[in-house]
Order: C-alpha cells, then sequence, then structure tokens
C-alpha cells in the first residue's frame, strides 16, 4: 500500500489539474486568474503544513519552514505551476507538491537550515513567448529588455505583475536569503525509466535548448486566378522548409528540433497565404552540435525563401546552453537513493537550468508512464512518488547532519 502522502500528492496534482483557463483540460499562464486560483489552493496546502507563505514580485508562490536559526541557511525544493495548453496533471505541480509533502515530514525536527517551497510562476513561457520568468527572478535575471516582452493583447510582463497587485520594482524580494541548494522532483517526461523499468532517475545535466521565431513573407493573391508557376506562396515554403527541420533533426543522432507552432496570413482558404510565422525548438546535450544545426536550419530557409522569391525574418528568441547539475549535491541525491538508481540528462527544461550556475542544484526524475508528456494522459505511479519521498526525506536528513557542499 503506497504511502498515504503519495495518494495525497497524486490527489492534489489532480485536484488542481481542474484549476484551468480552459474549460476543459489543463491550462494556467502567468499570473492568470486561473493562476491566482491555483496560489489560493496551493497557499492552504503549505499553511497546514506549517510554512509562512508569501508571492515574490515575479509571482513566485512561496512557503518558508524555519529552521533553528531562521535565515542562516536557506535550501529549496520546488518547482513550476504554471502549465502549457492542454497539459498533464503532474508536469511541474508534482515537484510543488512533493516538496510540501517532504517539509510536513519535518515539522517536529529543528533543522540547521530554513526550508522553502517555491511554486515558480512561469516556466513554459506560453503567454509571453519567455519561458523561466519566476526562475530568472530569483537569480536577478528577469531584466528591463525582459519585463517589457508583452503577451498577445500587448500587456507586459511587468505590466502583468502591477495588474496582479506586485511591484516590479521589488523584484529584488526574490532572492533565496542565504542559499545552501535546490532540489526538484519532476516527471522524466519521456521513455528512458519506463522501458528501463526503473522507478527514479538522477539527473546529470538538462539539454540547451535555442528557440527561433521564423517568418517566411510571401504575397498574397486569389486561390482561383493565379497561375501556380507565378505565386509566392508564404505557407508552402514553410511546409518545406518544416519538413528540411525533421529531416535534418533525424539526421543528428539525439537531436531533436520542433516546429509546434504556425500562423498563416490572412489564414482564408480561398488566399494564398501572405505571411507565416513558426516557432523552432531545437535542443541537444552537446552545445556546439545544438547551434551547428541552428546555423543549419536558419541557412536552410534563407534557400527555400529565395528560391521561391520570398522574403525570411529570422529572430532568435532563446537559446540556453546545457547546465550540469552541482556534482555533490548530485552525490548526496544518489547517497539518499537506493543502490543503481541510474543517471540522466534531461532533455526538457526546467527551472533548476536557471537555478542551477547560481544556486547548487540537483533533480530527481519519476517514472512517466506511456513516457507521455505535455498531454492529458501524463501520469505518475504512487508507488515512484512514495519512493522519491522516501528519497527525499533521506536526503534532507543527511543533510541536516552534514551538508554535502561543506
Ligand atoms: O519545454 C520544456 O522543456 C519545458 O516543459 N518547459
Ligand atoms: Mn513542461
Ligand atoms: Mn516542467
Amino acid at each position: 500500500m503506497p504511502n498515504p502522502d503519495s495518494q495525497t500528492v497524486i490527489a492534489r496534482c489532480r485536484e488542481l489539474a481542474a484549476v484551468s483557463e480552459m474549460p476543459h483540460g489543463t491550462f494556467r499562464t502567468f499570473l492568470s486568474p486561473a493562476m491566482k486560483r491555483c496560489y489560493e489552493v496551493v497557499a492552504e496546502w503549505m499553511k497546514n503544513s506549517g510554512l509562512a507563505v508569501r508571492i515574490d514580485a515575479a509571482g513566485n508562490l512561496r512557503g518558508v519552514r524555519a529552521g533553528i536559526e531562521p535565515g542562516k541557511r536557506t535550501f529549496v525544493m520546488g518547482s513550476h505551476l504554471d502549465t502549457v495548453r492542454d497539459a498533464g496533471a503532474f508536469d511541474g505541480i508534482l515537484g510543488v507538491v512533493m516538496a510540501i509533502a517532504l517539509t510536513g515530514g519535518f515539522a517536529d525536527s529543528r533543522l540547521p537550515f530554513d526550508i522553502e517551497v517555491i511554486g515558480f510562476s512561469e516556466e513554459e513561457g506560453v503567454r509571453f513567448g519567455v519561458p523561466f520568468i519566476g526562475s530568472r527572478a530569483l537569480v536577478g535575471l528577469l531584466d528591463e529588455q525582459t519585463l517589457q516582452r508583452s503577451d498577445s493583447v500587448g500587456v507586459t510582463i511587468a505590466q502583468a505583475i502591477r495588474n496582479f497587485g506586485l511591484d516590479p520594482a521589488h523584484l529584488s524580494n526574490a532572492a533565496v536569503r542565504n542559499p545552501l541548494g535546490f532540489l526538484e522532483f519532476h516527471i522524466e517526461q519521456g521513455p528512458v525509466l519506463e522501458d528501463a523499468g526503473e522507478a527514479v532517475g538522477i539527473v546529470e545535466s538538462i539539454a540547451g535548448q535555442s528557440h527561433a521565431t521564423v517568418r517566411f513573407i510571401g504575397c498574397a493573391n486569389h486561390a482561383g486566378t493565379t497561375p501556380m508557376r507565378l505565386r509566392r506562396d508564404a505557407l508552402t515554403a514553410a511546409a518545406e522548409w518544416m519538413v528540411a527541420v525533421e529531416r535534418r533533426a533525424q539526421s543528428i543522432p539525439a537531436l531533436v528540433a520542433t516546429t509546434g507552432k504556425i500562423d498563416a496570413q490572412p489564414g482564408v482558404s480561398n488566399v494564398i497565404a501572405a505571411e507565416v510565422t513558426i516557432s523552432l525548438d531545437i535542443r541537444h546535450a552537446a552545445d556546439d552540435v545544438r547551434a551547428g544545426a541552428y546555423h543549419e536550419l536558419r541557412a536552410a530557409g534563407a534557400e527555400i525563401a529565395e528560391k521561391r522569391g520570398l522574403q525570411l525574418l529570422w529572430g532568435d528568441s532563446l537559446s540556453l546552453n546545457t547546465v550540469r547539475m552541482d556534482p555533490l549535491l548530485t552525490e548526496a541525491l544518489q547517497a539518499a537513493s537506493p543502490a543503481g538508481v541510474r543517471r540522466m540528462v534531461s532533455g526538457a527544461g526546467h527551472d533548476a537550468m536557471i537555478l542551477a550556475p547560481h544556486i547548487p542544484s540537483a533533480m530527481l526524475f519519476l517514472r512517466t508512464p506511456g513516457g507521455i508528456s505535455h498531454h492529458p494522459a501524463e501520469n505518475v505511479g504512487p508507488e515512484d512518488v512514495d519512493l522519491a519521498l522516501q528519497i527525499g526525506h533521506r536526503f534532507i536528513e543527511d543533510m541536516s547532519v552534514r551538508s554535502p557542499l561543506s
């Protein structure tokens, strides 16, 4: 019978999945009304676990259990509360709910450090096209230029913060007081652990990623009267490039490339598409391989545009190198785990990749049944949650005796 905590953890994740901007399906974005409702629910869970709760100026929801010397050292655990559109119930949320459950297990302990649980405000980047807003603020990387990025209706990140009743001038209050380290529990979101029949995995590094916004600009014309040889069709150019992206990614081992979002204008069936905007997301654990592929795909786009008499506008929107987790903290996580737990590279991005260069960070993956994520069928097993909670409890106990970072 799984530990009652794991049942509670899974039930809470499923409860939060219904807190959404969509009538059917899970969708929460930066400081939206649904996110506000999510904070009310999670803040209650934090308070019931004895945590002192606040929301920082970047909208991160935070709960602290003070140690014997409050503020002297802070160990952080958490993940993100926002989701992709029509998401599963566990991506991000699981890490926050597990962290709350773990702090509950130390209610009567006198730890030599504070524990801070953080629900990050925006990791996916759906609303503004900018991922990791909350975690960037923790390490002072939420700069003025980013704050001025606007959403589809022209609201900037700074304005969204003010609309929520927070003040972007106070972003320094997002810093962690004397950070000792960061631990993030997260579903693997892939097939590796399930294929191996293993419950958990220890993340060694998080693959780098490059994002671009790519625009093919042609010329609208009449679908019935324009001969094929006279067309400057932005949509067929985009389609040719998207197939070229897939072919290139298939030819480079372990490279993944995704053109997940497309917008065609004027978007009318009897008008040849004048302009098409596509998102590009490519990832690889080796930064040089990712960078090389990124430049090849840009050249391929330019070649297709020229051949078809179109213009190509290429917008770089993100470039994050592969990030290693802290070796000492990762070793401590290994020591707190059953023998033989594998080390893994994460293909998915996580808040830990923003924190790790500034705060020693470690991640524990939980098996993803069916290897499916960013999808309503996303799931996690109670026995795997139970094991991960035991590892987390042991990890904190070990750290309270001897910090792996000293
Ligand atoms: O895209 C990612 O890797 C993460 O889900 N934000
Ligand atoms: Mn995600
Ligand atoms: Mn995630």
